[in-house]
């Protein structure tokens, strides 16, 4: 199986003022082409940190981070938002869907930057929220839907520019259990089906015991969880 992340003695800091806080202190973890992993820890550990270094969103201070193989930290920012765009699918807790747009706009939107017409970039959305069950919302606005169905909208928007990875920070911890199972459930199938690479930040061990792989961060660490 291909290594497509791997992270190598990854620090992050951050300074507010004279305050300096270590968040990673070196940090040594890989994630195979097709794994479904959970990261846990508790609040403030690190997790969302490290999914922002991850996607790149941000820079790490020390240590390599290869994705894909590639050297990040040698690329500048446009080089890095190119390499996210074409690798990167996320979802966060709270949707943050566009209010002011229909589902449809919402998904099909990052296809604009790719420079697809328009009747193209919204059949591909349509096919995308068909594929995780919300077709028939395509016209709704995010205020018109559930809670769980702004979600499907967020996962078919990550999904609609084929991402080789999802990363999801607490995606179903602003749902109840029942709807945060289904959500749980859709990204098994896209991880069965469609082998994409998932990363599931959670606090719900109900949900870490359901990926291949759980790990922990703890006092800036990785700490192995069950295999
Ligand atoms: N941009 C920033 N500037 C300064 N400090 C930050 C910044 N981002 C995060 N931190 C600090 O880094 C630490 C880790 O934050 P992070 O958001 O990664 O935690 P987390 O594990 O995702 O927590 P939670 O479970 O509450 O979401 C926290 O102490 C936080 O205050
Ligand atoms: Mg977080």
């Amino acid at each position: 199986m291909s290594t497509i992340i791997e992270l190598q003695n990854i620090t992050k800091s951050y300074s507010i003022g004279d305050q300096h806080l270590a968040v990673l202190k070196g940090v040594d973890f890989s994630i195979n082409q097709g794994e479904l992993v959970s990261i846990m820890g508790a609040s403030g550990s690190g997790k969302s940190t490290l999914m922002n270094i991850i996607g790149l969103l941000d820079r790490h201070d020390g240590g390599h981070y290869l994705l894909k193989e590639k050297r990040v930290s040698q690329y500048n920012d446009d080089e890095l938002a190119t390499l996210r765009n074409q690798t990167i699918g996320f979802v966060f807790q709270q949707f943050f869907l566009l209010p002011r747009l229909i589902a449809l706009h919402n998904v099909s939107l990052p296809l604009l930057y790719r420079g697809l017409g328009r009747k193209d970039r919204e059949k591909k959305a349509l096919d995308e929220l068909e594929k995780v069950g919300v077709a028939e919302y395509a016209h709704h606005k995010p205020s018109e839907l559930s809670g769980g169905q702004q979600q499907r909208v967020a996962i078919a928007r990550a999904l609609v520019g084929n991402p080789h990875v999802i990363l999801a920070d607490e995606p179903t911890g602003a749902l109840d259990s029942k709807i945060g199972q289904e959500v749980m459930n859709l990204f098994i199938n896209l991880n069965r089906e469609h082998k994409t690479t998932i990363i599931i930040i959670t606090h719900d061990a109900n949900i870490a015991k359901q990926c291949h792989r759980s790990v922990h961060i703890h006092d800036g660490l990785i700490v192995k969880g069950r295999s």
